[in-house]
């Protein structure tokens, strides 16, 4: 008998979890506004709003935290984690931010002018933030492809190089950078393959265009590219990714996803004015370079988790995962964007909820559904996350209306997988009873998703 996949650790520390009743959540949903990012996670069962800073460390991970240094300027856990992140990437500069954004923000506070265009592989929302609240515009670029979510597509999180190219011409000179986000978490977590990588740095660099990598699935992007790509089979997850950074200026990355800490992330290039012109930036907003906004025992973490989500095994057991509460859509015929992505499945609720329309916010109905149902916690990647226009103040209707169910690494088993499964089937069978959607009665003027107010029309 073939001996059956397992996962690649086993379980040393348990957190319990809380059960409610319908009408517990009916009146917690209410109390929310039907926007998911204001319940309380005890009133959450299972929690897949995110990928982000809700993996489990390994007992390594933690271990480090004991033997972090949290001197203010020199620490050792920095040069630890320095040491890895220029092993891993190649890049000689590093410079730590408590996340992601914060990444963006010292890069692009250096970077980004009032009237730039920054193309992307369809930027996530803080990036895009970060450029519109800064007057320039983030123009998508990905491959026309992605927006078909029944087409199965090895890579389909490339960018169109025409679509690229164009907007290289049309702004020549005011293109400060390219950012290319692997994998593109806006159409599903859908990897960007080497030969799209390689082409798309030599085109932007033909044009004089700097490209920096939005990094926070790095790592997922190595193990689609072995798996997919032609000439990698052999290769390590460590050679590929390497690899991948060869191409490109500088990262930014919320090591939240890929680096396997709850909170953390950084800045890395080979470019020194670069880097000296972000320690500007770095130092008022984040903290002092050796530091940026992290405990001495974060960045220690941060070090190890960098190695070990870049071994092979760490990635498959994650991946499969993923592919395994997939197979459970195709079981019961619930349309996602195809193929499975890294991190999340990606419910297409526009082909769920057909009787709703775009302006009742079809996926955001859905994912109050799906929370009424079993307590799961999904998010919103559609029409409400896409902000309005900032010009027209209309609302974006153009993207895809997606409910994301991100799984956290290391933290369920696949029995939960089937409890989401189940529950997404409760809902999708009675899927032409749901007739009316959701309206906006508060919203912020950018990132409104996080804190919008609807009412159940
Ligand atoms: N880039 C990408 C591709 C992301 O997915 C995120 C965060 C960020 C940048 C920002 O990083 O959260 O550390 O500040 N994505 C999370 C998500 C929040 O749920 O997809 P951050």
């Amino acid at each position: 008998m073939e001996i059956p996949f397992a996962e690649a650790w086993k379980i040393k520390m348990v957190e319990p979890l809380r059960k409610s009743t319908r009408a517990e959540r009916e009146q917690w949903l209410k109390e929310a506004h039907y926007n998911v990012f204001m319940l309380k996670a005890e009133q959450v069962y299972i929690d897949c709003l995110t990928d982000s800073g809700t993996g489990a460390m390994s007992d390594r991970q933690w271990a480090e935290l004991m033997l972090g240094d949290e001197s203010y300027a020199g620490a050792t856990s920095f040069y630890k984690f320095e040491s890895v992140v220029q092993r891993i990437f190649g890049f000689k500069y590093v410079i730590p931010t408590h996340q992601g954004r914060a990444a963006e923000n010292v890069l692009f506070s250096y970077l980004v002018k009032e009237g730039n265009v920054i193309p992307g592989n369809a930027h996530f929302d803080t990036t895009k933030g970060h450029i519109e609240s800064r007057k320039a515009k983030a123009i998508d670029v990905t491959i026309d492809e992605a927006k078909d979510t029944q087409k199965e597509l090895p890579f389909k999180g490339n960018v169109s190089l025409e679509k690229l190219e164009k907007v290289l011409v049309e702004n020549k000179g005011n293109v400060p950078f390219m950012v290319l986000t692997v994998t593109n978490n806006t159409v599903g977590g859908q990897p960007v393959s080497m030969q799209n990588i390689r082409e798309t740095c030599a085109l932007c660099h033909q044009y004089g265009v700097p490209v920096v990598m939005d990094s926070a699935r790095f790592a997922e992007n190595s193990y689609f590219i072995k798996l997919r790509e032609e000439g990698y089979a052999d290769k390590s997850i460590k050679e590929i990714a390497r690899e991948m950074y060869s191409y490109v200026d500088a990262m930014t990355m919320s090591a939240k996803k890929d680096g396997l800490v709850n909170m953390g992330g950084f800045i890395a290039t080979n470019r020194e004015e670069w880097y000296e012109g972000c320690k500007r930036f770095c130092i008022p907003f984040e903290g002092f370079l050796t530091y940026g906004g992290m405990n001495g025992r974060d960045m220690a973490a941060l070090a190890v988790g960098l190695m070990e989500n870049t071994e092979f095994d760490m990635l498959d057991t994650r991946i499969r995962q993923v592919q395994y509460l997939a197979s459970k859509l195709d079981e019961y015929g619930i349309p996602y964007q195809r193929p499975a992505g890294g991190h999340a499945i990606f419910v297409d609720a526009d082909k769920v909820l057909t009787h709703i329309p775009k302006e009742e916010f079809p996926a955001q109905t859905l994912t109050c559904e799906l929370y009424l149902e079993a307590g799961i916690r999904a998010c919103e990647i559609g029409y409400i996350l896409a902000d309005r226009d900032p010009v027209t103040r209309e609302n974006r209707f153009g993207g895809l209306d997606f409910v994301r169910l991100c799984i956290p690494r290391r933290v369920y088993t696949n029995n939960h997988m089937d409890v989401i499964a189940a529950a997404l089937k409760n809902v999708y069978d009675r899927r032409e009873t749901i007739t009316r959607g959701l309206r906006i009665i508060k919203e912020a003027p950018l990132m409104r998703h996080f804190t919008v107010e609807l009412e159940r029309l």
